[in-house]
């Protein structure tokens, strides 16, 4: 590093001063904008994991650590004492709300929690196996056409628009899984909370009304916290990506659905449960599965396992298995999926390969379980996830685009071929 703020570089004998940028985590960063315009060069950084594309003060994460703050607080404090409304408030308004704030916010939630009748059509249009990812993906874009950009992200018509996309979501999440059962619609009620509600609307039935058991929405409503945000993800830069091209917020939106449907990324936690049921019928031999993670010739990958960040117990993987203690102590539910992944997680745990890597249980690992306990189908698992990032997306792309960021456009190091001379169809 240089002086204070700087730091020196030196390529071909030429010494230029990078600007430092300084984070209040002490992540530092080197400013190096002007590299090209000065020596010429561009740098090269492999899945951008060394590189900052934007400001932010949402999220910090301490990797090494294994801690998570949203805006300040620490992932436990939320999870342990608020609902997904608050949090969901505190991402999109960026301070905890106060009663009479999050009484209006509910209300928003209400008002905006049914899609156009017109959109019920588009469900039909779907195989009925369609994956609920891509039906969720189509919904959100076609939003943008039902409904209005907003117009400003310092007016009302933000907040209703982050009201809107936080509560339309869920329904048309729960909308999908009902059609691929070929089931009846069940719609949103004003008289239940968030999590209630879609609980509701996935499960009830004219035949076999659903009793919702408050201990499931409140399980539930602690899993949507610990997927609210995590920093400039896949998805989040997808949404930053899109939206610096100042496309609109929907359209950002879907773009970071897609992303999170990658099974290295929100795709894990279906990943997982479909990895876990393929050991259970493999008798259960979890040490198969190890070596099979183990082996560089072999592409599999332990689901549920590692972390780009962080190279600790991921802290969200802790709440939840605090959850399924919760849940499985309290419900006679039997899944056999947790013994095997218990199973599967001390044996990792106590394997030379994953301790020398520092691969630890990540989010993913016991969410699926949950979700499980709850009714929730496998193929519904990342949609899961999406209902809980979506406000920490809505926030990260209203400070960026209130940052007046740039459009995203990475360079390339070209290895192609010299200029090559044409030749005519018939000459070739
Ligand atoms: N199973 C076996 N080996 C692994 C795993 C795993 N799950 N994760 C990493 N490794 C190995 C990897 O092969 C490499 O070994 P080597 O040094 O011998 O080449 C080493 O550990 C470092 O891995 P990496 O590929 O540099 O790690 P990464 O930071 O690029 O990847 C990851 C992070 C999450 C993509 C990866 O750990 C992975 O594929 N995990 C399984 C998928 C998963 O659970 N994803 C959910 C992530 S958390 C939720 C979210 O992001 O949405």
């Amino acid at each position: 590093m240089g002086e204070s703020n700087y730091a020196s570089l030196e390529v071909n004998g030429k010494k230029i001063e990078l600007p430092i940028i300084e984070s209040s985590d002490g992540d530092n960063g080197i400013d190096i904008s002007r590299l090209r315009a000065e020596t010429g060069y561009i740098t090269f950084d492999n899945g951008f994991s060394n590189t900052a594309s934007s400001i932010s003060n949402i999220t910090h994460i301490d990797g090494e650590q294994g801690e998570l703050r949203i805006r300040g607080y620490n992932i436990e404090d939320l999870v342990h004492n608020c609902s997904f409304r608050e949090v969901a408030y505190l991402l999109v308004h960026g301070s905890l709300p106060t009663r009479d704030q999050l009484t209006a916010f509910s209300s928003y939630l209400n008002e905006h929690s049914l899609i156009d009748e017109d959109m019920h059509h588009f469900f039909s249009g779907f195989p009925r196996n369609g994956h609920p990812m891509a039906i969720l993906a189509a919904m959100v874009t076609s939003l943008s056409s039902f409904y209005p950009d907003l117009e400003d992200t310092k007016d009302q018509s933000f907040d209703i628009t982050a009201a809107r996309l936080v509560s339309k979501v869920r329904t048309i999440a729960a909308f999908s899984y009902r059609k691929s059962k070929g089931q009846a619609l069940v719609y949103p009620r004003h008289d239940l909370n968030y999590c209630s509600n879609f609980l509701n609307m996935m499960f009830d039935s004219s035949v076999k009304p659903y009793h919702i058991d408050p201990l499931y929405a409140k399980i539930l409503d602690k899993l949507l916290i610990l997927h609210v945000d995590h920093g400039q993800n896949c998805s989040t830069t997808a949404v930053k990506l899109i939206g610096s091209a100042k496309a609109n917020l929907y359209a950002a939106i879907s773009a970071g659905i897609c992303a999170l449907w990658g099974p290295l990324h929100g795709g894990a936690n279906q990943a997982v449960v479909e990895m876990l049921e393929n050991i259970m019928a493999d008798d259960g031999d979890v040490q198969k599965y190890i070596g099979m993670a183990k082996d560089r010739d072999n592409a599999f990958r332990l689901m549920g396992f590692g972390h780009a960040i962080y190279k600790n117990y991921d802290p969200r993987a802790k709440l939840a298995k605090e959850l399924v203690d919760e849940l499985f102590s309290s419900r006679e539910i039997n899944d056999p999926l947790l013994d095997i992944a218990r199973k599967l997680e001390a044996a990792a745990l106590s394997d030379e390969f994953f301790i020398e890597r520092k691969l630890y249980p990540n989010i993913d690992f016991y969410t699926g379980i949950l979700y499980r306990a709850l009714g929730i189908p496998t193929n519904m698992l990342t949609v899961m996830f999406v209902i809980g990032r979506l406000p920490g997306w809505i926030a990260q792309w209203k400070e960026f685009i209130d940052n007046k960021s740039r459009i995203f456009r990475p360079r390339q190091i070209y290895v192609g071929p010299d200029l090559r001379s044409f030749v005519e169809i018939d000459k070739r």
